[in-house]
């Protein structure tokens, strides 16, 4: 399985001003980027908090949507703790070319979900949830999450290319979430990467680098 991250990020890394909100850091040009990376991967993941942030169905744009093959079915893999997404879910309702799968713990899993939930004895490991989308013909994940979660693919080496759009916003607080959170790498663990391809559109900068 191919695995892909698409993030945008300020001059100083940051990928968002508060960790409780959504907000669109790139322009039209990283939306239209970000909508072309979603019609090539078959599965899009996110973290609870982004997904509560911004609760609607991650599909390609129309213009990509119509080059894709009418029958392809995206899934949506949400991963939490918490499971506390009360009236949002109805955001999905009707919305035919998306499935939703959520992974969680066992005690966690509200009784009478409306949407898949696999749960697990303790926090559903990485290495464990890529098996899972494997064995669903999942070819290219991508990961749309914050870098709480981007952070542990790393660490599992289970992250394989990374998309960069660098904004030209600076956030400047050091509790602002960035591209690659929680407790960091270990020295060893620190990767190694490739650059792909850079390409600068107006005041922004797209960066694809392999690890
Ligand atoms: N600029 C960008 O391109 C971009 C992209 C993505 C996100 N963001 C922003 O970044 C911020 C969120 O960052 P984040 O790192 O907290 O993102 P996140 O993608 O929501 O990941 C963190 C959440 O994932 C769940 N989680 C993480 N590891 C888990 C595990 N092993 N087992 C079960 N659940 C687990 C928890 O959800 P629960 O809280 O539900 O338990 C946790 O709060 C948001 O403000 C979002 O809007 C920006």
């Amino acid at each position: 399985m191919r695995i892909v991250s698409n993030t945008a990020v300020s001059l100083d890394g940051k990928t968002t001003l508060v960790l409780d909100k959504h907000e669109f850091l790139g322009s039209e040009e990283d939306r239209k980027n970000m909508s072309r990376l979603r019609a090539q991967a078959d599965a899009i993941l996110v973290g609870g908090s982004s997904f509560r942030n911004w609760p609607y169905p991650l599909l390609p744009h129309s213009d990509d949507l119509e080059k894709c093959d009418p029958q392809k079915k995206w899934l949506q893999v949400v991963v939490s703790r918490r499971m506390n997404f009360d009236n949002i879910l109805s955001n999905f309702i009707s919305v035919k070319q998306l499935q939703l799968l959520f992974f969680t713990r066992k005690d966690s899993c509200p009784p009478h979900f409306p949407h898949e939930v696999l749960s697990y004895s303790d926090d559903p490991t990485i290495p464990q949830i890529v098996d899972e989308l494997a064995q669903r013909g999942i070819n290219t994940l991508l990961i749309e999450a914050g870098g709480n979660l981007i952070t542990q693919f790393i660490r599992h080496n289970l992250l394989h290319e990374i998309y960069i759009t660098i904004c030209p916003k600076i956030i400047g607080n050091n509790r602002s979430p960035s591209l690659v959170d929680g407790t960091g790498l270990d020295r060893f663990l620190v990767p190694q990467m490739t650059l792909k391809e850079c390409r600068t559109v107006k005041n922004e900068v797209f960066l694809h680098y392999v690890l």
